[in-house]
């Protein structure tokens, strides 16, 4: 018999939850939930070029940047699909100041999930890869209804973390703690498929490394040094993207060192940590790699805000290290 083990996301989700005897279900729906949204804004984004999506829409968000039409669908389609369920105590995404509370006329449930509904929308119109980030914690205040407090919790108390890339394919992401996994959209059936059990960040690890180098002369010396030495005794290539999601798939699947450093302008960079850098943290800790904000753990930060940024070092644990190493001289000085 040919192997025709076709294994949707929700079989394997179910297959998870049984893992967990205490499990009610409820987080596998959330995870559901998203990856419904998530074919919804896939079809959106292969048929850019073809509706009226593209552009801005003429606002800005909370970090005055540019809203794309397509940032605003993607939050409006992960906001319905979740808002409901009974499953999420409240929400937060990039697009809104404040946490979103679940409408009263719906029940309030246990878990918080945080989003970047649109990752790399600046590479919409000209078709690179975009993405969209989540991360699902459990709530921890008493109130029936979550709070902010809810969402200012370190990665490490995350429950479960990942991305959607739309990119030559559709795949999604996704760790619960045990493990990194992907899978891939068959848009004929409409099924994330498993196609990546497993993921391990390869050992032993491509050098290569991902920065934007055009802000070299606003980095502090150790940074500068590190970069310098990537690029010359070290050997390393160098791939940069600029769309998060992408970068960091590239590197999970090839290893190497994705950068977003602090710099004079932005002492904290311009990566956020909640719905970017912790996410993007859990998923590559759980596939045997590392992530520093370059001063140690990245999951381990506390958040002090809901939009605050933090300088991002993630990738090959031996390159991370290396990174922490050369901007450890920087706290000498
Ligand atoms: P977003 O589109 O959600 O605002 O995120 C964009 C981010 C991230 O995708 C990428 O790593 C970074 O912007 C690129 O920034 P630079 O253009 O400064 O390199
Ligand atoms: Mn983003
Ligand atoms: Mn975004």
């Amino acid at each position: 018999m040919p192997e025709t083990s076709v294994v949707t996301i929700s079989r394997f989700l179910l297959g998870e939850e049984r893992r967990h005897p205490h499990a009610t279900g409820a987080f596998t729906n959330i995870l559901h939930d998203i990856a419904v949204a998530a074919k919804i804004i896939s079809r959106e984004v292969n048929h850019a070029g073809l509706v009226d999506i593209l552009g801005r829409a003429g606002s800005e968000n909370v970090h005055g940047e540019d809203v794309q039409k397509l940032d605003v669908f993607a939050n409006d389609v992960l906001y319905r699909a979740l808002d409901h369920t009974g499953h999420i105590a409240v929400l937060a995404s990039e697009e809104s100041e404040d946490p979103i509370p679940i409408p009263e006329e719906f029940p309030s449930g246990e878990y918080v999930v945080l989003y970047d509904p649109l990752d790399g929308s600046s590479n919409i119109d000209v078709n690179v890869s975009i993405g969209t980030i989540f991360s699902i914690l459990r709530k921890v205040t008493d109130g029936e209804r979550g709070t902010l407090e809810d969402c200012l919790q370190p990665g490490t108390e995350q429950l479960a973390a990942g991305y959607v890339l739309y990119g030559s394919s559709t795949m999604l992401v996704y760790t619960t703690g045990a493990g990194t996994h992907g899978f891939t959209l068959d848009p004929s059936i409409g099924e994330f498929l498993l196609s990546h059990p497993n993921m391990l960040i390869p050992d032993p690890p491509t050098k290569v490394y991902s920065v934007n180098e055009a802000y070299f002369d606003r980095w502090s010396p150790g940074q500068q040094r590190l970069v310098s030495h990537l690029k010359g005794r070290a050997g390393f290539g160098s791939r940069y993207i600029g769309s998060l999601v992408a970068d960091v798939h590239r590197t999970l699947l090839r290893g190497g060192l994705f950068m977003y450093p602090g710099d004079s302008k932005n002492a904290q960079g311009k990566l956020r940590l909640l719905y970017e850098a912790a996410p993007m943290a859990m998923v590559l800790e759980q596939a045997g790699g590392a992530a520093s904000d370059g001063r140690g753990r990245l999951l381990e930060v506390q958040p002090t805000s809901l939009h605050q940024r933090i300088p991002v070092y993630l990738g090959s644990t031996p390159f991370v290290e290396m990174a922490d190493r050369f901007l450890a001289e920087d706290a000498k000085n």
